[in-house]
């Protein structure tokens, strides 16, 4: 029988994830079906137990959920603890739901080895202390920079966000205004959700040069906010999500069926305008 999963979220319908899990399993030669799963706001726990009741193999999980998931799920792995968040669910051979999370895995992916980009013994700014900035900073902290600042519009959650993460490397938080005089960052991530209203975060003159990387996690047809406000800013790219959305998914996949996607191919597919270096 073919082995069903799904992407649930509300909204869900404009996600990309059931085009990208296709071509990984037309890829693999996979025998599945991805599709996308409207979970009411406060009906998740009750949608992804009847999805697993019914033979439901996997799910992956997007807004607003990922937190409710990691609660929700009987087993966590420790990078998923480490962000509060669970974006990929399975269950287990005695029924327990396992959660896991890939979005901080799938960015590092993203950054080092579909951009080439060395974050070891980088400054590196990220923008933003919600739920997107949590889920990355373990896996970007495990790369070795030489410091990592968290800016937020709300300096207090990016204080206490830092704080939570200061025993895994060299990281500080801040206000946006306080970036003003840090100098210039080799990188720069959008966390924030500004992007999803086509706002830019209100930063200071001087954190982009001519060798800058700007980053952010979201993506859509249009560049961004922020991604136009690096190139008038004059960085040397300026990146948006999309490769992030397909490395995390390859890391799902992988979870759910043993096989590691070609996500270079994938991410040609999606998008055939943008080459970029083979991952
Ligand atoms: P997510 O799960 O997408 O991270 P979230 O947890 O609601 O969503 O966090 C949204 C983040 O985007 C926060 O850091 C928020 O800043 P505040 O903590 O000050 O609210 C940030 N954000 C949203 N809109 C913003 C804007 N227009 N300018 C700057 N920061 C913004």
């Amino acid at each position: 029988m073919t082995d069903r999963y799904a992407v649930v979220g509300h909204p869900v319908a404009h996600s990309k994830s059931p085009l990208i899990h296709r071509l990984f399993a037309e890829q693999a030669g996979q025998d599945l079906v991805y599709e996308t799963l409207l979970a009411p706001l406060d009906g998740f726990a009750a949608t992804v137990r009847a999805f697993f009741a019914g033979g439901g193999k996997g799910l992956n999980v997007t807004v607003p959920f990922k937190a409710e998931a990691f609660v929700l799920a009987d087993v966590c792995s420790p990078r998923a603890r480490q962000a509060s968040a669970v974006n990929t669910l399975g269950c287990d051979a005695d029924g327990r739901l396992w959660g896991d999370n890939t979005d901080g895995a799938g960015l590092v992916r993203d950054l080092c080895d579909a951009l080439g980009l060395t974050l070891s013994e980088r400054r590196l700014l990220v923008l933003g202390a919600g739920g997107a900035a949590c889920g990355i900073l373990g896996p970007l902290l495990e790369e070795g920079p030489r410091e990592i600042v968290v800016a937020n519009r709300t300096a207090a959650r990016a204080q206490a966000l830092a704080d939570r993460f200061r025993c895994l490397g060299a990281v500080r938080g801040c206000g946006l205004a306080d970036l003003f005089g840090m100098g210039a960052f080799d990188v720069i991530l959008n966390a924030t959700s500004a992007s999803l209203s086509d706002a830019l975060p209100a930063l200071p003159l001087g954190l982009v040069a001519g060798d800058t990387v700007c980053y952010d996690l979201a993506y859509g047809n249009e560049p961004t906010a922020f991604l136009r406000w690096a190139l008038e800013q004059g960085a040397a790219r300026a990146e948006d999500g999309l490769g992030m959305l397909v490395e995390q998914a390859a890391f799902s996949f992988e979870l759910w069926r043993g096989v590691r996607p070609d996500t270079a191919r994938v991410r040609g597919i999606l998008r055939p305008d943008l080459p970029r270096a083979s991952s």
